[in-house]
């Protein structure tokens, strides 16, 4: 037997979100670490990093909100409900960025979270719950792998002293630069929430192209991260005939389109991806003797994701044996499909069309902190559209109209869940 689903009470609030100052926020927020072009670079626990953080908390404390900063840096802000004994329900995201960032990915979530707490503020509304406001450290996983690595650690999905161990892309610990930054709080890594909900921009082209404003994310497709180290021989290009090579080079590329064909042979939703590649020496005349590379299998199924697994780890083994090269792999992170609560689904659909919003409910296809929250309270999300479907790019962009929008439904769905 099911128990059925409670049907969210739809009515509306009063209060909307001012959509300028919630734009203002986001320009001041993407001026630090900006890139030429647009969009920026704000890598984990770094320099930009800091100062990111320096300005969301400073803004946190303007709203009166009490801030804690746990162990793996992940920073909490909460406003006090008319019962604080109860847990509070959470909202929020990241504000670290890919190197080729845009400002929406991760800062809107935490800067909307801001703008519901000033809209209640102004209204003069104190929910019965708490509410809280969280930025997580590394969502990216860009330096640090995995992603998601502090709503992980603080969810109980992953060990601090792991998390605070690993080394980064350059050589540097978690553990090393979240002190150097000043980030290494002393609270617990710990938040027990009655729920949780994010809004996001969807980094998909969903949403845009069928022209609908607010998706309801029924959940998080499933992520495989592995690391693959080639070892060859590197020789004089001019002078090893190609029957005599082994050449980290070619089997690096060879797996990358193997990678392609996979994702192709099993169809949507598989999507397969080398985003990472480095040759040594990397030089013109030289047979490359080592490389790097990544491989990113994503599926909203676990039987499909893990047969892309097997399929992927053969080609590798198989390639590099045909080349002479040796392979080892590392996995970097692995998540399975994650689905959010149908009671929080349902209330982000039915306040979009409350609020006069065309609304689809649509998997995520990026990694998000909800993910981490799914498994101990009701969780979900809302999306905006990317226009063009663009993310991890500095030409991401949404509307002024669909962040006013989500941040308007996000606060709507707050204050439904903190009264419940
Ligand atoms: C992280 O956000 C990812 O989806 O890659
Ligand atoms: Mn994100
Ligand atoms: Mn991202």
């Amino acid at each position: 037997m099911h128990s059925p689903t409670p049907r969210p009470d739809l009515t509306l609030s009063p209060p909307r979100i001012d959509g300028a100052r919630l734009d203002r926020r986001l320009a001041a927020l993407a001026e630090i670490g900006a890139l030429e072009g647009g969009g920026c670079s704000r890598l984990a626990l770094t320099d930009d990093d800091r100062r990111g953080r320096d300005l969301v908390i400073a803004w946190m404390r303007e709203l009166g909100l009490e801030v804690t900063i746990d162990r793996i840096g992940n920073v909490v802000g909460r406003r006090s409900g008319r019962d604080d004994s109860l847990a509070p329900v959470v909202t929020g995201s990241h504000i670290d960025t890919v190197r080729t960032g845009g400002p929406y990915d991760g800062n809107l979530g935490v800067l909307a979270g801001l703008e519901v707490v000033e809209t209640l503020n102004e209204a003069g509304i104190t929910t019965r719950r708490p509410l809280a406001v969280a930025f997580f450290t590394n969502e990216e996983g860009a330096r640090f792998a995995p992603d998601m690595m502090g709503s992980a650690v603080q969810q109980g999905a992953l060990d601090l002293e792991v998390a605070l161990a690993t080394v980064g892309i350059d050589g540097r610990s978690v553990g090393d630069e979240l002190t150097r930054i000043g980030y290494a709080g002393d609270a617990p890594c710990e938040l027990r929430a009655h729920a949780f909900v994010e809004l996001h921009i969807e980094q998909g082209p969903v949403l845009d192209r069928e022209g609908i404003t607010i998706g309801a994310v029924t959940g998080v497709q499933g992520i495989s991260w592995t690391e693959v180290e080639l070892r060859g021989v590197s020789n004089h290009a001019g002078t090893t005939p190609m029957s005599m090579r082994r050449d980290a080079g070619l089997v690096a590329a060879e797996i990358a389109v193997a990678l392609r064909q996979i994702a192709t042979e099993l169809g949507p939703p598989q999507v397969a991806t080398v985003g990472a590649l480095t040759l040594r020496p990397n030089l013109v005349n030289v047979v490359a003797n080592h490389a790097r590379l990544t491989l990113d299998l994503r599926n909203t199924d676990e039987a499909t994701l893990q047969e892309a697994e097997r399929r992927a780890f053969a080609a590798v083994d198989e390639l590099a044996a045909r080349e002479g090269v040796t392979a080892t792999r590392r996995s970097l992170a692995r998540f399975a499909p994650v689905p959010y609560a149908e009671q929080v689904i349902a209330a982000v659909e039915g306040f979009a069309g409350a609020l006069g919003h065309s609304v689809r409910r649509l998997p995520s296809g990026a990694g998000h902190d909800a993910q981490m929250f799914a498994p101990s309270c009701p969780t979900g999300m809302i999306f905006i559209p990317s226009v063009d479907g663009i993310s991890h790019n500095i030409r991401e962009f949404s509307r002024p109209e669909d962040i006013q929008a989500g941040a308007d439904v996000l606060l709507q769905t707050l204050l439904q869940l903190a009264e419940g």
